[in-house]
């Protein structure tokens, strides 16, 4: 799906990015998102949030941590 019409960049370019440890400043020199009318900033952010190596680790310990320990 296309989250900056703008530079017509995707979900997937995004998260690909997030996941190989880009900076969001670092998606915005590189493709340009949320840099020309800036509507795409909010969802962007959002998915590159939620694809962040960190963020993997911590739904990966959620998913194997026994039931009274998930928070
Ligand atoms: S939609 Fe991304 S800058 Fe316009």
């Amino acid at each position: 799906m296309i989250v900056c019409v703008c530079h017509r960049v995707s979900d997937k370019t995004i998260a690909r990015c997030a996941q190989q440890g880009a900076g969001f400043d670092d998606l915005q020199l590189e493709h340009g998102v949320a840099t020309q009318c800036g509507k795409c900033e909010n969802s962007a952010r959002q998915i590159w949030a939620e694809c962040q190596p960190s963020q993997r680790m911590v739904h990966l310990i959620q998913a194997t941590a026994p039931d009274h320990a998930r928070g």
